[in-house]
């Protein structure tokens, strides 16, 4: 199944592109928004990252009557060293529309689908060692209820994590599913969703990466730069929120000297409510009715 941009337009408009600026795609996937980006620049640039071969691959046929751009195969956690490799201190802005392209989720052989019979892999770059199966047969008790917990808020994260140790080795993603079954069987929705999403993020490291590139963007990001995050799920956009929030305060030790005149953050926040799909949106693409946009800009 092809890969449906999500908020591009909204995205697009709070990058607020100038045509000769410095751009960063974090998540290139299908390079839908990298495309839309492309289209404005003249003489600017586009740095876009994906750790996925299979989505960079793809990016450079959307991307082949284009010129002023290059395909950086790295995690975006190493955004600022693989810049400054290439002699870039500062940029225009940054966008991150995280998780995973709807090819991923669709390839079976990815293990990130709790609908069919697959191996328990889940990793975006192909060439780590961490796979869900190593996981879910090394970590203990403690360890797995905790990721089962935090990185899924899944109430019985104990009796699963329980469960998986008595069922030692896991082969496939129906070995999972059905011990998630047998504990929440009187889940409305899939019995597994929450476990699956917990292991992807724990697998994939998402939410510390997204830490990382948070702090190093804002430092980079010229005057007027801008950041434009879209998040899928709860975990994530809290960290973007709270980011967002500390980073436009004013700093703690200013605030309390009557004298100091500019009273302003950094940074200043351009959506003080997320920025959601329209109704439209939504019922075109269902993969975008838990997409939420947030949008920073450096003073
Ligand atoms: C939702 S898709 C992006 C779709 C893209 N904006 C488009 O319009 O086609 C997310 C992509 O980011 C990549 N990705 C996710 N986390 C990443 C990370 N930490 N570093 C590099 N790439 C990442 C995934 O492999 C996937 O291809």
């Amino acid at each position: 199944m092809k890969h449906i941009t999500v908020l591009k337009q909204e995205a697009i408009d709070y990058l607020n592109i100038k045509p000769d600026g410095i751009y960063v795609d974090g998540t290139l996937g299908g390079a839908g928004h990298s495309k839309c980006i492309l289209e404005k620049l003249d003489q600017g640039f586009l740095y876009a990252f994906d750790q996925d071969q299979f989505a960079i691959d793809y990016a450079k046929n959307v991307l082949k009557d284009f010129k002023r751009y290059e395909i950086i195969k790295s995690n975006f956690r190493y955004l600022k060293q693989e810049l400054e490799k290439r002699d870039v201190h500062a940029i225009d802005g940054l966008l991150l529309d995280l998780g995973l392209s709807s090819f991923q989720i669709d390839d079976e052989s990815r293990g990130f689908t709790y609908l069919k019979e697959t191996s328990l892999d889940m990793r975006m770059d192909q060439s780590q060692t961490l796979t869900a199966a190593v996981i879910l047969n090394t970590f203990s008790l403690d360890e797995l209820a905790k990721i089962f917990y935090v990185y899924g808020e899944e109430k019985n994260s104990y009796k699963i994590a329980r469960k998986v140790i008595d069922h030692r080795p896991l082969n496939t993603t129906m070995d999972l599913v059905k011990i998630c079954d047998q504990v929440n069987y009187k889940e409305k929705g899939h019995s597994s969703k929450r476990v699956f999403q917990a292991l992807r993020i724990a697998v994939n490291d998402e939410l510390r990466v997204l830490e990382d590139v948070l702090k190093d963007a804002v430092q980079m990001l010229k005057p007027d730069g801008r950041l434009v995050v879209i998040t899928f799920h709860s975990l994530e956009d809290r960290i973007v929120k709270h980011f967002f929030r500390d980073e436009s305060d004013v700093d703690p030790v200013l605030k309390k000297l009557p004298m100091v005149m500019d009273q302003e953050g950094k940074t200043e926040v351009l959506t003080r409510k997320p920025v959601y799909p329209s109704e439209t949106e939504m019922s075109e693409n269902s993969r975008s009715k838990s997409a939420k946009l947030r949008a920073l800009r450096k003073r």
